[in-house]
């Protein structure tokens, strides 16, 4: 009996350092996957730079603060923002309260990753799946999984919550299209 009980014991110390907010009363808590809190919904159709999302009238959006696990390569998708241009952010980037030049690899991260600013002015590493190169880029703004439709957000939906956004730089660097505004990635903190 001594010997079991020392290795569940064993079992559930491995599995607390693993995920630390584990407790053996929420079990399920281990395999639970960033959902949405609430929904967000938009009054009128509004005109953004990005017709694919726009806010519609009628239209209603997940939100997010959080987002899924970082691993020593995260999945993510790769949107297109060009942060030199006010129009196309909606503001100067949070991290440095300023536009980047246009050259710039530059990115913004979904509010769970942002996470309060903590990785502001942080390099990180991404590859892209379809052509295997990789680049560097800069944090520099949150992409807002927990607002938008406002002229904040450029009107656009809230940002799902595994998204990097990327300056058409890094778009460049990875030897991608930015017309094809999405793309399959990995990143990583470097
Ligand atoms: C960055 O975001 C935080 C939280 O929304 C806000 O309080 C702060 O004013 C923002 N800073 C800049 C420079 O945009
Ligand atoms: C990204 O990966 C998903 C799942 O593997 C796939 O369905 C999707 O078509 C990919 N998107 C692009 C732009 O390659």
């Amino acid at each position: 009996m001594a010997k079991i009980s020392l290795q569940i014991t064993t079992f559930l110390l491995v599995l607390s350092i693993l995920e630390p907010n584990f407790s053996g009363a929420t079990p399920h808590r281990f395999l639970a996957s960033c959902e949405p809190y609430d929904t967000l919904k938009s009054d009128k159709t509004l005109k953004c730079d990005a017709p694919d999302v726009c806010c519609k009238a009628g239209g209603v959006y997940d939100l997010y603060n959080c987002s899924p696990p970082l691993m020593t390569s995260t999945p993510a998708i790769m949107t297109e923002n060009n942060f030199a241009d006010p129009a196309d952010t909606g503001g100067p980037a949070n991290c440095t309260n300023s536009y980047p030049g246009v050259n710039e690899k530059v990115v913004a991260l979904s509010t769970g990753w942002f996470n309060n600013q903590k990785l502001c002015k942080r390099q990180i590493k991404i590859t892209a799946l379809k052509t295997g190169k990789s680049t560097t880029a800069m944090v520099i703004d949150e992409c807002a999984s927990d607002a938008g439709c406002d002229k904040e957000h450029s009107n656009q939906q809230p940002c799902r919550n595994n998204i990097v956004d990327a300056s058409p730089s890094v778009w460049e660097a990875l030897a991608l299209d930015p017309d094809t505004g999405e793309e399959n990635i990995t990143w990583s903190l470097l």
